[in-house]
């Protein structure tokens, strides 16, 4: 029986069981915004997250089992956020999805389009910036078709952290980001780009996550004060996809 989905103030939840449940629910999404998106535009241009959550996604979308139900010629991968490592490096968000399934798919090349970091951040920012414009056009915000995204403990998204500078930014498309040491500086999507999509996917999995996921979607939010909450497509639909682990404080508020 299909899981029930429940909207509230503008946002889609859907609460699965577990991990495993989350990651076939977001295949089964991503395969049909694909199609969507391919009969409306012949292609479909989709951001990435890193982190631990969104593995099994990746694994499960490149199997046998699905990977033949998406045309990988017409799809486009960028990243949301990219840590400054090499991109051999284990913190390196574009590593997680070369492993998981750039390299099982049969993507071009040049449909793919990763943050490099190797020079810093604000050159990173720099380039990638040009990069989407090169992609997008120059006039008008980028619009992704699907952006993936995750939550942490402390509510941020992407590299998009409480109390940050960068929650107010509204002209930068990709901003750098100081986390006091090299390895953990990073290169993040802003708000206003995030806030374009046609389609955001929230997934977010685990014990760890009870507490952020009641503070910004359960019936007392205060979305103002996390990142995450922040995400409300201008003109596109957020749904998020959790796990009982994760909605179990939340649960009885809605
Ligand atoms: C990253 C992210 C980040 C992530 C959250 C949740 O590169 O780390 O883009 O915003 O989605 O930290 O991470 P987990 O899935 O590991 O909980």
């Amino acid at each position: 029986m299909e899981t029930p989905v429940t909207e509230a103030r503008g946002v889609r939840v859907q609460i699965l069981p577990d991990l495993e449940a989350i990651s076939h629910q977001a295949v089964s999404l991503f395969i049909k915004i694909s199609k969507t998106s391919f009969g409306e535009r012949d292609r479909f241009v989709v951001a990435l997250s890193g982190g631990t959550t969104p593995r099994r996604f990746y694994s499960l979308i490149g199997s046998p089992l699905y990977r033949e139900e998406v045309d990988w010629s017409r799809v486009h991968l960028f990243w949301v956020d990219e840590r400054c490592v090499p991109e051999e490096d284990e913190a390196s968000n574009f590593k997680l999805v070369f492993d998981t399934l750039l390299s099982v798919v049969p993507i071009p090349r040049e449909n793919i389009h990763p943050m490099r970091a190797g020079e810093g951040p604000d050159q990173g920012a720099g380039e990638y910036e040009k990069e989407m414009k090169k992609f997008f056009g120059e006039s008008g915000s980028p619009v992704f078709d699907l952006v993936l995204l995750g939550v942490g403990e402390d509510g941020h998204t992407a590299s998009l952290f409480p109390g940050s500078d960068l929650i107010q930014e509204r002209s930068r498309l990709v901003a750098p980001v100081y986390l006091g040491e090299p390895k953990k500086d990073r290169i993040t999507l802003t708000l206003p780009v995030l806030n374009q999509a046609r389609h955001i996917l929230f997934l977010v999995a685990g014990h760890s996550k009870a507490e952020v996921v009641r503070a910004i979607l359960g019936k007392e939010g205060h979305q103002e004060g996390y990142p995450a909450g922040l995400v409300h497509p201008v003109r596109g639909q957020v749904t998020w996809l959790i796990d009982e682990e994760a909605a179990s404080k939340m649960k009885d508020e809605r």
